[in-house]
C-alpha cells in the first residue's frame, strides 16, 4: 500500500440482517444531511441480493426518517433485460424500495434497456447523469454497491476498461448471466461522497481478502478501496473470519 492510498473503514458485524439495519440507518442519516446540506440527494443504487433487506428497511423502519422528496435514485448497474424482467436490478430496487417509500417518479432514473444496442443506452443513461449535475463531473451523495467473489463491483469486472475510464456509463459484457449490462465506471463511483460496500458470505471472504489487503491488486474491489476515500465496508464474520 503507497502513502497516499486510503486506509478502508471496515464496519464488521455478527449477521447480515445486524449488517443490514446499520448501513440502512447509515443511509438514512447520510440522505438527510445531503438533503439539509444542498437541498437535493443522489442514491446510487446496487443490484445484486444483497442490499434487498437494506431496501426493505429504508422503505420500512427509516422511512419516516428520510426525506424522500429531496431523494433522487440512479443505479451503479443493470443488466440489459427488460425491467420486469427476474433478473432486472430495477425490479428488485422497485419490489423492495420505490413502491413504498414515496419517491416522486421524475426523480428515479432507471438505466435504460430499450435501445437496441446498448451502447446507445449507456450513451443514453450518461446524458442523464451529466444532466442531472449540470455538466459538472458527477459526485453522487450516497453509492450503493457490493462486490462478487471475483472481485467486481457494480458491473467492472476484473480487467474492464471501466476501471480506468474517462465516460461515465459504459455497456460492458460481463463474465456472467445475463453478459450484456451497463455500468458506472469505476472512476465515477470513487468519486461519490459517500460510498456503502455491502459484503456477506464467506463466498466473498477471498475477494474481500484481496480488496482490503492493502497489495496493489488489479481487482476493481481491490482499485475502489484504494482510491475511493469515502469506502465504508459493511461486512459481516462470514465474509471477514478473524475479525470480531
Ligand atoms: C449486479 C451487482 C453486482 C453485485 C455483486 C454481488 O448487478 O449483480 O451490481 O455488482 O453487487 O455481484 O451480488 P450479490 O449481492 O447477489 O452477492
Amino acid at each position: 500500500m503507497s502513502a497516499n492510498d486510503v486506509l478502508p473503514d471496515v464496519r464488521v458485524f455478527s449477521s447480515a440482517p445486524a449488517l443490514s439495519a446499520a448501513a440502512a440507518a447509515w443511509v438514512a442519516d447520510e440522505l438527510a444531511d445531503s438533503v439539509s446540506a444542498r437541498g437535493r440527494a443522489s442514491l446510487v443504487l446496487s443490484g445484486g441480493s444483497t442490499p434487498r433487506t437494506l431496501y426493505e428497511l429504508l422503505a420500512g423502519r427509516f422511512k419516516d426518517g428520510i426525506p424522500w422528496s429531496g431523494v433522487h435514485v440512479f443505479w451503479s448497474d443493470e443488466r440489459y433485460v427488460p425491467h420486469d424482467h427476474p433478473l432486472s436490478n430495477y425490479r428488485m430496487a422497485k419490489e423492495a424500495l420505490l413502491d413504498h417509500a414515496g419517491i416522486p417518479s421524475a426523480q428515479v432514473y432507471p438505466m435504460p434497456t430499450h435501445f437496441p444496442e446498448p451502447q446507445a443506452a449507456a450513451r443514453d443513461y450518461e446524458t442523464t447523469v451529466n444532466h442531472y449535475f449540470a455538466g459538472t463531473p458527477p459526485v453522487f451523495d450516497v453509492v450503493l454497491l457490493g462486490i462478487g467473489a471475483d472481485g467486481h463491483t457494480a458491473s467492472v469486472f476484473p480487467g474492464s476498461s471501466a476501471i480506468t475510464s474517462a465516460r461515465v456509463v459504459m455497456a460492458v459484457t460481463a463474465p456472467a448471466e445475463p453478459p450484456s449490462r451497463l455500468t458506472l465506471t469505476l472512476p465515477v463511483i470513487a468519486s461519490a461522497r459517500r460510498i456503502g460496500v455491502l459484503v456477506t458470505g464467506a463466498s466473498k471472504a477471498a475477494a474481500l481478502a484481496v480488496a482490503l489487503g492493502g497489495r496493489h491488486s488489479a481487482l476493481p474491489a481491490a482499485v475502489l478501496a484504494r482510491t475511493a476515500s469515502t469506502a465504508v465496508w459493511w461486512v459481516d464474520r462470514d465474509a471477514r473470519p478473524g475479525l470480531s
